[in-house]
């Protein structure tokens, strides 16, 4: 089941129309403005349309003075068709560049920054300077201006959070610099919105806004490195995770494992997901990603585990304490 479906999609309107915050709404404005247009348009085209018919049926015009049919012809085509048009393509541009203004990057850097980097089919996010990184959840502060810097590992994504703002590429070799703003605390639901290769569609993000004050907090326990074994079965699940080959991918910090193909798992525990949206984060789901990530993400780049049941027994518990 895919995450969206569960979050964004709980109410009947597309989360475009519901937005969150000043960017969005600024769209979301500007779309009402040229839907509005578009139909006024359309509904007096259809009018002149229907009057023609109309006008054709009920009275005979071949006694109309030609000259004077030219005369009128001509004035229709000259408002019709170069006056009219024009005027609402000028009114349409000035609108479209008020909100492309107002939507402007910041020019001063006193933001918060964080990377967000595309692969195929997972986001990492990244804390500069702090340490923090994890995968497919990007934290913010409420009511605050963040900067985004965004590119891809491999081919190009589209970062979209329908109720925060419009789209931005990530283009590999490239940053592209892109801002967020929640109005309130909550969960904005993002998606990767260009087509990039087999499983685009299980390309979810969260941006979960809180309060400035819980920000810090969950940034200083993101900084942390991981918390280290407990018990025997969490040790063993260590162990295994070193052992077996999933450290060549995955880094946990604090560990010896530091591969940097698939996401930071350091604090696991606290992910809302796995598989950037596929499947809800529970111990269940955990052991049947591990076991066959193919069968929830067909085509996802990690290979399925090989381990026994015990052994995954073991990384399961383990990666489950990672909070
Ligand atoms: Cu990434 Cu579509």
């Amino acid at each position: 089941m895919i995450v969206l479906l569960m979050a964004g999609c709980t109410e009947s309107t597309p989360a475009v129309f519901r937005p969150q915050g000043a960017a969005a709404r600024e769209i979301n404005t500007l779309w009402w403005i040229l839907f509005g247009m578009g139909t006024a348009v359309y509904v007096l085209v259809m009018a002149f349309i229907l009057f023609a018919l109309f006008r054709r049926r009920n009275q005979a015009t071949q006694a109309d003075d030609p000259q004077k049919n030219v005369v009128n012809g001509r004035r229709i085509i000259w408002f019709g068709g170069i006056i009219i048009p024009a005027v609402i393509l000028v009114v349409t541009y000035g609108f479209t560049l008020d909100v492309m203004m107002d939507l402007r990057l910041p020019t001063n850097n006193d933001r918060l920054v964080i990377e967000v980097t595309g692969y195929q089919w997972w986001w990492e996010v990244v804390y500069p300077g702090e340490d923090a990184i994890t995968a497919n959840e990007i934290y913010i502060p409420a009511g605050e201006e963040v900067l985004f810097e965004l590119t891809s590992a491999d081919v190009i994504h589209s970062f979209w959070v329908p109720e925060l703002h419009g789209k931005m590429d990530l283009i590999p070799g490239r940053t592209n610099i892109w801002k967020l703003e929640a109005d309130e605390p909550g969960e904005y639901w993002g998606l990767c919105a260009e087509f990039c290769g087999m499983q685009h569609a299980k390309m979810l993000f969260v941006v979960v806004a809180v309060p400035r004050e819980e920000f810090d907090t969950w940034l200083e326990a993101q900084r942390q490195p991981a918390v280290a074994p407990t018990s025997a079965i969490t040790q063993a699940g260590l162990d295994i995770f070193l052992e077996e080959g999933c450290a060549e991918c995955h880094a946990i910090r604090g560990t010896e494992a530091a591969g940097d193909l698939g996401p930071d798992l350091t604090h696991l525990a606290n992910r809302l997901t796995l598989g950037a949206g596929s499947v809800t984060n529970n111990r269940g789901n955990l052991a049947g990603w591990i076991a066959d990530p193919h069968g929830i993400k067909p085509g996802s780049l990690m290979p399925t585990s090989g381990l026994s049941g015990e052994q995954l027994q073991s990384v399961v518990a383990y990666l489950e304490s990672l909070e």
